[in-house]
């Protein structure tokens, strides 16, 4: 992959904010708690320094963010005024809240922002402009009445995104979270700003970071991989086999990878139609000298809950009635003798069911074994939500490497995609 170093122009460093409105498309999509407060704030915090670079410049903030993926117009549970009280915190000043992302109100708070002044826009995805996708369609709609209807929101996108950009002087991207989606306010936008457009720190950052594992990443090179299915890791497995020396497959989809070598499996999770797939990984690592890791035993419960029986058992001759939910003994001993033999490391995916506290005790391992080994000079990238969630539920963010705010944009970008939110900036 020999993509540009995007990184290495437009950057927020050199560029003088003073005076000057931006608008930043953020990745604010942070899960909520039953009672709307934020259960984690990494792609907030993650921000903070964009935000105040260009406020320490002289300039003004205008934030812009979706949140979930709402489909109707002001659905309070995916209003931004969730989050408020977050941001504020973590920016340790108060901001203003425009309520909406259109509308008279808007243009007029975004008008008369002084320098120092963080607005921040109620959630994109309130519009269907954003998506650029037509909403509310009859199921039984024609093909005619779907071609208008996305013709129409096409035509009024548009609108929404010269609406957005007459709000700022300057545009940053520093959403990376959502780099991979050709929205209005990822891949339209940039295109008013020919001259004024920039990549905040968490772009640049994490295009850096990816890079350097995906470049020139010290030998050994380990990706562990985790996750219920082979099916939605099979293109990242596949690319980062012309990459890495070692792969260690965690998560439900062993169970695939143990039956596609007749191994009994109980109930557990598993993907019949990609036995084949499982086999002809196992048989390129082979032929690549590619030592995979499967575990060798499991951690069997008879149900999904904090209160199951489990015990531990081979993980191919799992018993009947019995489901594979998280790594055992032995498979923890050699994932971290692998892991400690690493220079460098990705990891994507848990290795169980670690939002059950009784099925959490393999991925920990997993996070303390990248911690211990980044301690000893290893390069530790840590992507996708569930992972992200496991070293912070763990408090081991800080002890590895990296921990990036992409989950569907980070395994985009390492296998190989020109990201739109990316390639608006550079172009
Ligand atoms: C994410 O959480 O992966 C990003 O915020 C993108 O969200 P989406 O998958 O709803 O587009």
């Amino acid at each position: 992959m020999n993509r540009p170093k995007t990184y290495d122009m437009n950057t927020i460093d050199t560029y003088d904010f003073k005076g000057k409105r931006a608008i930043i498309r953020v990745d604010f999509n942070t899960p909520l708690d039953e009672n709307g407060k934020v259960t984690d704030e990494t792609r907030i915090r993650a921000a903070i320094p964009t935000i105040k670079k260009v406020l320490a410049g002289g300039g003004s903030v205008i934030l812009m963010t979706h949140l979930g993926r709402p489909k109707k117009n002001n659905d309070a549970k995916y209003s931004l005024v969730h989050i408020i009280p977050t941001i504020e915190k973590l920016l340790g000043q108060k901001i203003i809240f425009a309520g909406d992302c259109m509308g008279e109100k808007a243009a007029q708070l975004a008008r008369n922002l002084k320098p120092g002044d963080v607005l921040l826009l109620e959630n994109l995805r309130f519009y269907a402009e954003e998506e650029g996708k037509p909403r509310g369609l009859a199921d039984d709609a024609s093909d005619e009445e779907k071609s208008a209807a996305k013709k129409a929101v096409k035509e009024s996108q548009k609108e929404f995104v010269k609406r957005l950009a007459s709000y700022a002087d300057v545009y940053i991207n520093d959403a990376f979270g959502t780099a991979h989606r050709a929205h209005a306010s990822t891949a339209l936008i940039a295109a008013y700003f020919p001259n004024d457009k920039l990549f905040g720190y968490v772009m640049e950052n994490e295009l850096k970071a990816i890079d350097k594992v995906l470049e020139a990443p010290q030998r050994p090179f380990l990706a562990i991989l985790g996750g219920s299915k082979v099916s939605t890791k099979i293109t990242i497995i596949e690319k980062l086999m012309d990459r890495v020396d070692t792969l260690i497959l965690g998560g439900g989809m062993t169970y695939t990878f143990m039956v596609a070598q007749d191994g009994k499996i109980g109930s557990s999770i598993c993907e019949p139609d990609q036995f084949e797939t499982a086999r002809s990984i196992l048989a390129k690592a082979k032929e690549k000298g590619i030592q995979v890791v499967l575990a060798e035993d499991t951690l069997a419960a008879n149900a999904i809950s904090e209160d199951a029986d489990t015990k531990e058992v081979p993980s191919n001759d799992i018993p009947d009635g019995w489901s594979g939910v998280d790594i055992a003994s032995k498979a923890k001993v050699t994932f971290r003798d692998t892991i400690l033999k690493a220079k460098t490391i990705m990891w994507n995916g848990p290795v169980g069911i670690f939002e059950i506290d009784k099925f959490a005790t393999g991925t920990k391992a997993v996070a303390e074994a990248v911690a211990e080994a980044t301690s000893h000079g290893a390069y530790s990238l840590v992507g996708g939500g569930d992972s992200v969630a496991a070293v912070n539920k763990f408090g081991l963010a800080d002890k590895v490497s990296y921990v990036s705010t992409g989950g569907g944009a980070l395994l985009e970008y390492i296998e190989g995609a020109e990201l739109p939110g990316v390639a608006a900036i550079r172009k």
